[in-house]
Protein backbone atom coordinates (compact mmCIF):
# COMPACT_ATOMS: atom_id res chain seq x y z
CA UNK A 1 0.00 0.00 0.00
CA UNK A 2 1.23 3.41 -0.93
CA UNK A 3 1.06 6.59 1.20
CA UNK A 4 1.29 9.40 -1.03
CA UNK A 5 2.05 12.48 0.94
CA UNK A 6 0.15 14.63 -1.84
CA UNK A 7 -2.31 13.71 -4.58
CA UNK A 8 -3.56 15.56 -7.13
CA UNK A 9 -6.82 14.03 -8.65
CA UNK A 10 -8.42 15.31 -11.78
CA UNK A 11 -7.20 18.79 -11.03
CA UNK A 12 -8.83 21.18 -13.52
CA UNK A 13 -8.84 24.90 -13.52
CA UNK A 14 -10.59 27.55 -15.47
CA UNK A 15 -9.96 30.84 -14.94
CA UNK A 16 -13.15 33.63 -15.86
CA UNK A 17 -11.79 36.59 -17.63
CA UNK A 18 -14.94 38.91 -18.79
CA UNK A 19 -17.25 36.74 -20.09
CA UNK A 20 -14.55 34.08 -21.83
CA UNK A 21 -13.66 31.43 -19.56
CA UNK A 22 -10.09 30.33 -19.62
CA UNK A 23 -9.06 26.67 -19.42
CA UNK A 24 -5.59 26.50 -17.79
CA UNK A 25 -5.52 23.15 -16.19
CA UNK A 26 -7.54 19.92 -18.25
CA UNK A 27 -6.96 17.07 -16.01
CA UNK A 28 -3.82 17.10 -13.84
CA UNK A 29 -3.49 13.72 -11.71
CA UNK A 30 -0.30 13.90 -9.33
CA UNK A 31 0.74 11.10 -6.85
CA UNK A 32 4.17 12.47 -4.73
CA UNK A 33 5.16 10.35 -1.94
CA UNK A 34 6.75 11.72 1.13
CA UNK A 35 10.77 12.60 0.11
CA UNK A 36 10.14 12.27 -3.21
CA UNK A 37 11.26 15.40 -5.40
CA UNK A 38 9.77 16.28 -8.08
CA UNK A 39 10.52 18.82 -10.88
CA UNK A 40 7.79 19.98 -13.40
CA UNK A 41 8.79 21.69 -16.47
CA UNK A 42 6.83 22.83 -19.29
CA UNK A 43 6.66 26.17 -21.40
CA UNK A 44 5.52 29.47 -19.92
CA UNK A 45 1.61 29.51 -19.77
CA UNK A 46 1.37 25.48 -19.51
CA UNK A 47 -0.07 26.51 -16.04
CA UNK A 48 2.83 25.07 -13.29
CA UNK A 49 2.17 28.27 -11.52
CA UNK A 50 -1.12 27.57 -11.47
CA UNK A 51 -0.67 23.57 -10.32
CA UNK A 52 1.45 24.63 -7.73
CA UNK A 53 -0.84 27.26 -6.14
CA UNK A 54 -3.41 24.40 -5.96
CA UNK A 55 -1.21 22.14 -4.84
CA UNK A 56 -0.43 24.17 -2.13
CA UNK A 57 -3.71 25.06 -1.02
CA UNK A 58 -3.60 28.71 -2.28
CA UNK A 59 -5.46 28.41 -5.01
CA UNK A 60 -9.09 26.23 -5.10
CA UNK A 61 -9.23 23.98 -8.37
CA UNK A 62 -12.99 24.23 -10.73
CA UNK A 63 -12.48 20.47 -9.84
CA UNK A 64 -11.28 17.94 -8.80
CA UNK A 65 -9.40 17.33 -5.64
CA UNK A 66 -6.24 18.00 -3.64
CA UNK A 67 -5.66 15.85 -0.52
CA UNK A 68 -1.87 16.71 1.62
CA UNK A 69 -1.41 13.10 4.24
CA UNK A 70 -5.03 12.14 3.28
CA UNK A 71 -6.60 15.08 3.92
CA UNK A 72 -9.15 16.90 1.19
CA UNK A 73 -7.94 19.98 1.40
CA UNK A 74 -10.59 22.10 -0.15
CA UNK A 75 -13.15 19.93 1.56
CA UNK A 76 -12.29 22.36 4.59
CA UNK A 77 -13.72 25.47 5.83
CA UNK A 78 -11.16 28.41 5.38
CA UNK A 79 -9.56 28.04 9.00
CA UNK A 80 -9.50 24.35 8.05
CA UNK A 81 -7.63 25.13 5.16
CA UNK A 82 -5.06 27.91 5.98
CA UNK A 83 -4.11 25.93 9.05
CA UNK A 84 -3.42 23.01 7.05
CA UNK A 85 -1.64 24.87 4.51
CA UNK A 86 0.88 26.45 7.20
CA UNK A 87 1.03 22.93 9.05
CA UNK A 88 2.06 20.99 5.70
CA UNK A 89 3.47 23.59 3.01
CA UNK A 90 6.06 25.83 2.84
CA UNK A 91 6.34 27.89 -0.47
CA UNK A 92 9.24 29.32 -2.19
CA UNK A 93 7.57 31.87 -5.20
CA UNK A 94 10.03 32.71 -7.90
CA UNK A 95 9.57 36.28 -6.57
CA UNK A 96 10.68 35.67 -3.08
CA UNK A 97 8.30 38.25 -1.81
CA UNK A 98 11.07 38.99 1.55
CA UNK A 99 9.59 41.61 3.31
CA UNK A 100 11.91 44.90 3.23
CA UNK A 101 12.58 46.57 6.23
CA UNK A 102 12.77 42.98 8.23
CA UNK A 103 16.17 41.17 8.73
CA UNK A 104 16.94 37.86 7.25
CA UNK A 105 16.58 36.77 10.56
CA UNK A 106 12.87 38.00 10.91
CA UNK A 107 12.00 37.05 7.63
CA UNK A 108 12.70 33.18 8.01
CA UNK A 109 11.22 33.70 11.74
CA UNK A 110 7.65 35.17 10.46
CA UNK A 111 6.03 31.75 9.72
CA UNK A 112 6.69 31.24 13.28
CA UNK A 113 5.64 34.09 14.89
CA UNK A 114 1.86 33.92 12.95
CA UNK A 115 1.55 30.89 13.93
CA UNK A 116 2.18 32.05 18.20
CA UNK A 117 5.64 30.59 18.47
CA UNK A 118 7.88 31.21 21.66
CA UNK A 119 9.86 34.33 20.19
CA UNK A 120 13.59 33.12 21.68
CA UNK A 121 12.69 29.42 20.38
CA UNK A 122 11.74 30.90 16.90
CA UNK A 123 14.81 32.57 16.61
CA UNK A 124 17.08 30.06 17.22
CA UNK A 125 15.40 27.76 14.83
CA UNK A 126 16.13 30.95 12.22
CA UNK A 127 19.40 31.32 12.47
CA UNK A 128 20.21 27.26 12.94
CA UNK A 129 17.84 27.67 9.27
CA UNK A 130 20.29 30.51 7.98
CA UNK A 131 23.42 28.42 8.86
CA UNK A 132 21.98 25.62 7.05
CA UNK A 133 21.47 27.49 3.79
CA UNK A 134 25.06 29.09 4.32
CA UNK A 135 23.99 32.38 6.13
CA UNK A 136 25.26 31.79 9.45
CA UNK A 137 27.14 35.78 8.37
CA UNK A 138 24.24 37.43 7.27
CA UNK A 139 21.19 37.35 10.14
CA UNK A 140 20.94 41.01 10.63
CA UNK A 141 21.20 42.00 7.07
CA UNK A 142 17.45 43.16 5.15
CA UNK A 143 17.01 41.76 1.97
CA UNK A 144 18.18 44.72 0.00
CA UNK A 145 21.73 44.48 1.48
CA UNK A 146 21.73 40.57 0.45
CA UNK A 147 22.87 39.41 -2.87
CA UNK A 148 19.73 38.24 -5.35
CA UNK A 149 21.24 34.22 -4.13
CA UNK A 150 21.29 35.30 -0.39
CA UNK A 151 17.84 36.41 -1.04
CA UNK A 152 16.44 33.01 -2.40
CA UNK A 153 18.53 31.28 0.74
CA UNK A 154 16.51 33.06 2.77
CA UNK A 155 13.48 32.48 1.12
CA UNK A 156 14.01 28.79 1.21
CA UNK A 157 14.79 28.80 5.08
CA UNK A 158 11.63 30.69 5.52
CA UNK A 159 9.90 28.21 3.70
CA UNK A 160 11.24 25.89 5.65
CA UNK A 161 10.55 27.15 8.93
CA UNK A 162 7.27 25.25 10.32
CA UNK A 163 8.70 22.21 8.96
CA UNK A 164 6.26 21.65 6.25
CA UNK A 165 5.80 18.17 5.47
CA UNK A 166 5.50 19.53 1.36
CA UNK A 167 8.24 21.79 -0.02
CA UNK A 168 7.03 23.62 -2.99
CA UNK A 169 8.78 25.97 -5.15
CA UNK A 170 8.28 28.10 -8.15
CA UNK A 171 11.16 28.55 -10.52
CA UNK A 172 13.61 29.11 -7.06
CA UNK A 173 16.43 29.55 -9.72
CA UNK A 174 14.68 32.03 -12.06
CA UNK A 175 16.89 35.30 -12.03
CA UNK A 176 20.29 34.09 -10.62
CA UNK A 177 23.41 32.89 -12.74
CA UNK A 178 24.30 29.40 -13.54
CA UNK A 179 26.65 28.94 -10.39
CA UNK A 180 23.76 30.76 -7.92
CA UNK A 181 21.85 28.42 -9.06
CA UNK A 182 23.50 25.25 -8.87
CA UNK A 183 24.25 26.01 -4.97
CA UNK A 184 20.54 26.74 -4.65
CA UNK A 185 20.06 22.62 -6.63
CA UNK A 186 22.88 21.44 -4.28
CA UNK A 187 20.63 22.79 -1.23
CA UNK A 188 17.40 21.19 -1.98
CA UNK A 189 19.22 18.17 -2.58
CA UNK A 190 20.86 18.46 0.56
CA UNK A 191 17.46 18.91 2.42
CA UNK A 192 15.95 15.97 0.15
CA UNK A 193 18.53 13.48 1.39
CA UNK A 194 19.28 14.53 5.40
CA UNK A 195 15.96 15.40 6.42
CA UNK A 196 13.87 13.37 3.58
CA UNK A 197 11.72 16.16 2.49
CA UNK A 198 9.67 16.02 -0.14
CA UNK A 199 9.89 18.95 -2.67
CA UNK A 200 7.87 20.10 -5.55
CA UNK A 201 9.63 22.73 -7.80
CA UNK A 202 8.94 24.25 -11.19
CA UNK A 203 11.94 25.30 -13.11
CA UNK A 204 12.36 26.22 -16.46
CA UNK A 205 16.44 24.81 -15.62
CA UNK A 206 16.83 21.58 -16.94
CA UNK A 207 19.97 20.89 -14.32
CA UNK A 208 17.49 20.74 -11.64
CA UNK A 209 15.81 17.13 -13.28
CA UNK A 210 19.35 15.89 -12.12
CA UNK A 211 18.36 16.36 -8.51
CA UNK A 212 14.56 15.40 -9.06
CA UNK A 213 13.50 11.57 -8.59
CA UNK A 214 11.04 12.63 -11.53
CA UNK A 215 10.87 14.87 -14.21
CA UNK A 216 7.17 15.85 -15.35
CA UNK A 217 6.33 18.01 -17.87
CA UNK A 218 3.35 19.60 -18.66
CA UNK A 219 1.71 21.43 -21.74
CA UNK A 220 -1.26 23.46 -22.58
CA UNK A 221 -3.03 22.22 -18.66
CA UNK A 222 -2.22 18.45 -19.15
CA UNK A 223 0.81 16.31 -18.28
CA UNK A 224 2.16 15.04 -21.11
CA UNK A 225 5.86 13.50 -20.23
CA UNK A 226 7.32 11.88 -17.10
CA UNK A 227 10.84 10.78 -16.78
CA UNK A 228 12.34 8.89 -13.87
CA UNK A 229 11.08 6.26 -11.14
CA UNK A 230 7.91 7.15 -9.09
CA UNK A 231 9.12 7.00 -5.60
CA UNK A 232 6.45 4.49 -4.48
CA UNK A 233 7.29 2.42 -7.08
CA UNK A 234 11.19 1.52 -6.02
CA UNK A 235 10.56 1.82 -2.15
CA UNK A 236 11.52 -2.08 -2.36
CA UNK A 237 14.73 -1.52 -3.79
CA UNK A 238 17.50 -2.01 -0.66
CA UNK A 239 18.66 1.68 0.49
CA UNK A 240 20.02 4.03 -1.81
CA UNK A 241 18.52 2.30 -4.62
CA UNK A 242 16.14 5.41 -5.47
CA UNK A 243 17.66 5.81 -9.08
CA UNK A 244 18.26 10.26 -9.49
CA UNK A 245 17.97 11.31 -13.00
CA UNK A 246 21.29 11.76 -14.79
CA UNK A 247 20.13 12.93 -18.35
N1 LIG B 1 -6.17 35.00 -12.92
C1 LIG B 1 -6.08 34.60 -14.19
N2 LIG B 1 -7.08 34.89 -15.07
C2 LIG B 1 -7.01 34.48 -16.35
N3 LIG B 1 -5.99 33.73 -16.87
C3 LIG B 1 -4.99 33.42 -16.03
C4 LIG B 1 -4.97 33.82 -14.65
N4 LIG B 1 -3.85 33.35 -14.07
C5 LIG B 1 -3.19 32.68 -15.04
N5 LIG B 1 -3.86 32.72 -16.22
C6 LIG B 1 -3.45 32.10 -17.48
O1 LIG B 1 -3.20 30.73 -17.21
C7 LIG B 1 -2.13 30.26 -18.00
C8 LIG B 1 -1.16 29.49 -17.10
O2 LIG B 1 -0.54 30.39 -16.18
P1 LIG B 1 0.62 29.91 -15.22
O3 LIG B 1 1.03 31.09 -14.43
O4 LIG B 1 0.16 28.72 -14.45
O5 LIG B 1 1.72 29.48 -16.28
P2 LIG B 1 3.19 28.91 -16.07
O6 LIG B 1 3.25 27.56 -16.68
O7 LIG B 1 3.56 29.04 -14.64
O8 LIG B 1 4.05 29.91 -16.96
P3 LIG B 1 5.52 30.57 -16.68
O9 LIG B 1 6.51 29.51 -17.05
O10 LIG B 1 5.53 31.73 -17.65
O11 LIG B 1 5.59 31.00 -15.27
C9 LIG B 1 -1.53 31.47 -18.67
O12 LIG B 1 -1.87 31.44 -20.04
C10 LIG B 1 -2.14 32.66 -17.97
O13 LIG B 1 -2.34 33.72 -18.85
MG1 LIG C 1 4.91 30.26 -13.60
Amino acid sequence: MSDFLLKLNAVKKRFILGKQPVPVLKGVSLHVAQGETVAIMGPSGAGKTTLLNIAGGLMCPSSGTVEISGRDLFAQNDEGLSRSRSQYVGFVFQMHHLLPEFTAEENVMLPAMIQGAVRRLACERARSLLAEVGLEKRFKHRPGELSGGEQQRVAIARALMNEPRLLLADEPTGDLDGVTAKGIHELFQRFNETHGQTIIIVTHNPELGRIANRVITIEDGLIVGEKGVAKDAVSDLPSGGSERISD
